[in-house]
C-alpha cells in the first residue's frame, strides 16, 4: 500500500528533515510511525500525501506513483493533519458535506456517505453542531470522517490522540480498529504514546534525525524484556528535542514547524 525508496527532503534552507526513508506498508496494515520531536515524521507524511514534494526518492502510494501521478494518490488516500481542521463556527455536518462534495461527489451520495461515516464513528446527532461546541473527542472523530468520507483506502493520521483524555484516546482507537475491519483501511499514524502504539499498531517504525533507525512488530522492538518506552528511549537516546507545537496548518496559516513563507511557496500548490 505504501512503498517507498530513499525518501527524502531537504527544505530551501538547507534543512535535511527526512534522509532517505525506505519502508513499506502492507494493505490492512496499521502502521505506527514514531519518533522524537523535529525527527521527521510530519515531513514524511506530508510528502506521502503530496502535501510536500520529495527533493529525492521515490515511492508507490495507494498504487499510484507519488511523483507521476500525484492525483491518483490523493484520490485514494486520507489525511488528517496534526491539530486537525475543523473550524470553531461552521456546524461540522455542512463542513463535512462540503468537504465530500469536493471530491466530487453528487449531493445526494455526499448526504448518504456522511450519515454513514457519522454513524461509524458514533457522531450522529452532532452534524449542526459547530466545532467549538464539540468536545476534544468528538473535534477529533469529526477530523477523522473529514478525512474518510471520499471513501479511501489508505489513511494517514498525524497525532491523532495529542491532548486527548485516556477515555477518548482508546475510544478513537476502538474506531480506528473498527475502521479498519469494517471499511478495509490501511492505517498510517504517528503518536508520542508509546503504550497505544504497542497495543494497537501491527508494525512500528521509529524515525529520527530524518532517518528510520528501527523497525519491527511491538513484539520484536521490545525483544521480550521492557516497555516500548525503554526500547524507544535506549534508540533515540535521552536529550531532550525541541517541543514548540509542531502543527501543521493548512495553507497560509503561519508555519509551526519551523519553515518560512519561502519554503511553503516553493513546496505547496502543485
Ligand atoms: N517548512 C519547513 N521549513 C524548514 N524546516 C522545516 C519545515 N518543516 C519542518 N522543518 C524541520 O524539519 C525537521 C522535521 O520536522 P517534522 O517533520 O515536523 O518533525 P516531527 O513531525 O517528527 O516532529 C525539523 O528540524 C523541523 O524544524
Ligand atoms: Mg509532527
Amino acid at each position: 500500500m505504501i512503498k517507498t525508496s530513499g525518501l527524502s527532503k531537504t527544505f530551501p534552507g538547507g534543512v535535511d528533515a527526512v534522509l532517505g526513508v525506505d519502508l513499506t506498508v502492507e494493505a490492512g496494515e496499521i502502521v505506527g510511525f514514531l519518533g522524537p520531536n523535529g525527527a521527521g515524521k510530519t515531513t514524511t507524511m506530508r510528502m506521502l500525501t503530496t502535501l510536500l514534494r520529495p527533493t529525492g526518492g521515490t515511492a508507490t502510494v495507494a498504487g499510484h506513483d507519488l511523483l507521476a501521478d500525484p492525483r491518483g494518490v490523493r484520490r485514494r488516500i486520507g489525511y488528517v493533519s496534526q491539530g486537525g481542521g475543523i473550524g470553531p463556527a461552521t456546524p461540522v455536518g455542512d463542513e463535512l458535506l462540503l468537504h465530500a462534495m469536493l471530491y466530487g461527489m453528487r449531493p445526494g451520495r455526499a448526504r448518504e456517505r456522511a450519515g454513514e461515516i457519522l454513524e461509524r464513528l458514533d457522531l450522529s446527532g452532532l452534524e449542526s453542531k459547530p466545532g467549538g461546541a464539540l468536545s476534544g473527542g468528538q473535534r477529533r472523530r469529526f477530523d477523522l470522517a473529514f478525512g474518510l468520507v471520499h471513501g479511501p483506502s489508505l489513511l494517514f493520521l498525524d497525532e491523532p490522540t495529542t491532548g486527548l483524555d485516556p477515555q477518548s484516546r482508546a475510544n478513537l482507537w476502538d474506531h480506528v480498529r473498527r475502521l479498519r475491519a469494517e471499511e478495509g483501511l490501511t492505517v498510517f499514524l504517528t503518536t508520542h504514546y508509546l503504550d497505544e502504539a504497542d497495543t494497537l499498531a501491527d508494525r512500528l517504525f521509529i524515525i529520527d534525525h530524518g532517518a528510520i533507525v528501527a523497525e519491527g512488530t511491538p513484539a520484536e522492538l521490545k525483544g521480550g524484556t521492557g516497555t516500548l518506552d525503554d526500547v524507544f528511549l535506549s534508540i533515540t537516546g535521552r536529550s531532550l528535542r525541541e517541543d514548540r507545537p509542531t502543527g501543521d496548518p493548512g495553507p497560509g496559516a503561519p508555519d509551526g514547524t519551523g519553515g518560512g513563507p519561502v519554503a511553503r511557496a516553493a513546496d505547496e500548490g502543485r
